[in-house]
């Protein structure tokens, strides 16, 4: 995120044009009109300033407009969509996307609030979702690749996998978990692999089966796929033996066997482990299978051969897959998601804002482990019979040409990526795409703010100024995008993720609940102010955290059943300009976003304290230039104990408990942290003294001497002070 310096003393506001589309004779022309705001004025603004409402500075972006090939073809064309969608016709509009998919029994009534704020969509409904992803295409689409696999040895030839192929591989996996490994609707299973077809083969079985998947993603340690395994209740873990990384086949089984022993140590006790194997008829790991509990899945197939397993029709409530994400405690929560209005929500988005078409080449090159590959690679492109490519290496491997590469030769049309990969490819290789002849007529950016410079490149470069890009804001518990510019109606502004998409009615609060209105130039929490289909429907077991996490804060009455008093608190801070764009500015909680994945400060903190020499610990996100945030580490050691080899131990406990997404980027061995005198940790003080930021008065602090030796420590004998760090990082801390 870019936030760019202030004169010392301007404030800059900048005013906007009413609507986008007004000013035709401006397209492409920077409108925004600076205007400058002597000191006093500034000293004027700043004393209304509450602490929810820090003004933010930032200058506006330019339009840019989707181009006429691309309008000309979109799926969504008509502006009529934001009258159709508007606050007077909802919840009904929703109907439209629940109307693209197959349903066994249409529903009766199109949301149910009363259970507010356990929303239900679709009530009365029955589908499958397996079926509606793979069997009703067939008839039109069965010769069509649903997905082509692109491992990560580039030698190896791209394999494509036909909706016919797909619905045989499922229904033979469907038969072995239900008859094989005795699963029944409902129950949980945990699925640890990495993207490779066997991947949405399993969770699509599960999906035939009315069974819940929980997938962890790959990188994720044994431990942390253990404890998601226990908290999920899943008896069945299904892995796979090693997949390739860097060119490297790594061993993935040995993190099965630790999974499963933490499970049981958890009070879950993990009595089938199913292996899949890379390469057919050859095992990748040197952990040996154990006798009784695990089974290689392509030998068992064998039994169920041909064999075809009628979907099971399920309510349209029925949850159909848990993912897990990191909130504010130490504990990962396990978002449930459910079956009709999830499948309705990320179908529509994808047809709308992904403007995927049956004939398009679509690449999301996320991980099917986080919900981006749920939502993105599998489940809304397979409802719309698109051909989703499936890539399983890192996007610089063996070189930074290589997206390229896969776009030229599979004629990628849509390209759906994460500021982190574009940064690390516009680093490692600007010039790359140029070298390719490939043409891509959309690309997505999601997971992260993208600075404005990036978003250029991303537009410019790999786009060659041809393709449309949406930012879209979302979150694990939300299914779908939530913000995002409609490719063919609204105008794209780099660093801005844009408008709410159809049906979606944000509101920004400050912290007495007021309205943070457009145009104010002040950040404040971005809510919702209504349900959805693709909103999670608890958190696994905990409907209470449930509510107090996203409900409560701007909830006055419990016991209301509208859905108006009910909005939903995203936890992150954003602006909305006067033209109706979000500006997302970050997480205004303890949550790290590193590399556009969600890491819980408190989590990092839990892991450093299992290492005995540690008696406080402190983890603070600092500026990464590729990964957006990374963590870093200040840990105080018990009296006595030696600081030898401190530093390792921590960086091994959190690749063992978490996994190595989440390694520190530095550990900060301090002998004593700053406190309030009440003995709480101030975070934001090691956050200002990480990110070069004042650390403001000190004073008022159990032991203030104790800042200047750890800022001494971090940055040297002089110590600099940075102006333009990005507004998550100031207010981290803060709440403190
Ligand atoms: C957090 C959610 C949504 C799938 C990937 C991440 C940040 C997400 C954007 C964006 C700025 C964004 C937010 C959000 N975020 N998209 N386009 N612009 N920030 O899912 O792991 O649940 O993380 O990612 O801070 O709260 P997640």
């Amino acid at each position: 995120m870019a936030v760019v310096p202030l004169p010392p003393s301007f404030i800059i506001i900048t005013a906007h044009p009413e609507s986008p589309f007004d000013r035709e004779d401006e397209r492409n022309q920077n409108t925004m009109a600076d205007v400058r705001v002597p000191k006093e004025k500034e000293r004027e603004q700043e004393t209304e300033v509450n602490e929810a409402q820090i003004a933010v500075h930032w200058k506006e972006e330019q339009y840019y407009y989707p181009n006429p090939k691309f309008i000309g073809q979109a799926n969504l064309s008509d502006p009529d969509v934001n009258e159709r969608f508007g606050e007077k016709n909802f919840p009904e509009c929703f109907r439209e996307y629940g109307d693209l998919l197959t349903w066994d029994h249409y529903w009766h009534t199109t949301l149910d609030t009363s259970d507010a704020p356990f929303w239900k969509w679709f009530v009365g409904g029955k589908l499958n979702v397996s079926y509606n992803c793979v069997d009703r295409h067939l008839a039109k689409y069965k010769n069509k690749a649903a997905f082509i696999f692109v491992g990560e040895l580039e030698e190896d030839p791209p394999v494509a996998i036909t909706y016919q192929e797909l619905y045989h591989r499922v229904n033979e996996m469907a038969a072995l978990l239900r008859d094989f490994a005795g699963l029944k609707t409902g129950d949980r299973v945990t699925i640890h692999m990495p993207v490779v077809p066997e991947l949405p083969i399993t969770m699509l079985a599960c999906a035939r089966l009315g069974l819940i998947h929980s997938v962890v993603f790959g990188g994720f340690s044994g431990e942390a796929c253990g404890m998601r395994a226990a908290d999920s209740g899943s008896r069945v873990l299904i892995t796979i033996d090693g997949y390739y990384r860097n060119g490297t086949l790594t061993d993935h089984k040995e993190k099965a066997d630790l999974a499963v022993v933490l499970a049981e140590k958890e009070g879950q006790k993990v009595d089938k482990v199913l292996v899949w194997r890379r390469h057919r008829g050859s095992y990748a790991s040197a952990k040996p299978m154990v006798e009784g509990r695990d089974h290689f899945v392509d030998d068992v197939l064998k039994n169920y051969a041909g064999q075809k397993v009628a979907p099971v029709s399920m309510p349209s409530e029925a949850p159909l897959f848990l993912m897990y994400t990191s909130g504010t405690t130490g504990r990962p929560k396990g978002c449930q998601h459910g079956s009709g209005g999830y499948l309705a929500y990320v179908a529509g988005t994808s047809k709308y804002i992904q403007d995927i078409h049956p004939e398009d080449v679509y690449w999301c090159m996320a991980d099917i482990g986080w919900i981006t590959g749920h939502s993105y690679i599998v489940y809304g492109p397979l409802a719309l019979a698109a051909t989703s490519i499936l890539y399983e290496g890192v996007p610089n491997y063996p070189d930074a040409g290589r997206p390229w590469r896969v776009a030229q030769q599979l004629d990628v049309n849509i390209f759906h990526t994460s500021p982190t990969a574009i940064r690390l490819l516009r680093k490692a290789g600007p010039d790359e795409p140029k070298k390719y002849d490939y043409h891509f007529k959309h690309m997505t950016t999601v997971g992260e703010p993208i600075e404005p410079a990036v978003w250029k490149w991303y537009y410019e470069v790999v786009g060659k100024g041809e393709a449309v890009i949406v930012d879209t804001w979302w979150q694990t518990e939300n299914g779908g995008f939530l913000c995002s510019t409609k490719p063919a109606l609204d105008p794209m502004k780099p660093g801005s993720a844009g408008p709410p998409v159809p049906g979606i009615y944000p509101i920004i609060f400050d912290e007495h609940a007021q309205e943070v209105k457009a145009g104010s130039g002040k950040a404040g929490n971005i809510c919702i102010r209504n349900p959805w289909p693709g909103i999670f429907q608890t958190i696994w077991g905990d409907r209470e955290r449930f509510v107090r996490q996203y409900y409560q804060k701007y909830n006055k009455d419990p016991k209301s059943k509208d859905w108006r008093d009910w909005p939903y608190f995203a936890g992150d801070g954003a602006v909305h300009a006067a033209d109706g764009y979000f500006r997302i500015l970050g997480r205004v909680d303890d949550v790290i976003n590193v590399a556009g994945h969600r890491l819980g400060t408190k989590e990092l903190e839990s892991v450093c304290l299992t290492v005995s020499e540690i008696a406080e610990a402190a983890v603070v996100p600092v500026a990464d230039e590729v990964k957006g945030r990374v963590p870093e580490v200040y840990v105080s050691l018990k009296p006595g104990v030696s600081k030898a080899g401190v530093e390792k131990k921590i960086t091994d406990a959190i690749e063992t408990q978490i996994g190595k997404i989440a390694r520190p980027k530095k550990v900060h061995v301090v002998p004593d942290m700053p406190k309030t005198r009440s003995g709480k940790i101030m975070r934001r003080v090691l956050s200002a003294i990480s990110n070069h930021m004042d650390t403001g008065d000190v004073t008022t602090l159990a032991n203030p001497d104790v800042v200047e030796q750890i800022r001494v420590m971090v940055q040297g004998d002089k110590p600099v002070v940075k102006k333009d760090v990005p507004e998550d990082l100031k207010r981290f801390g803060e709440e403190q």
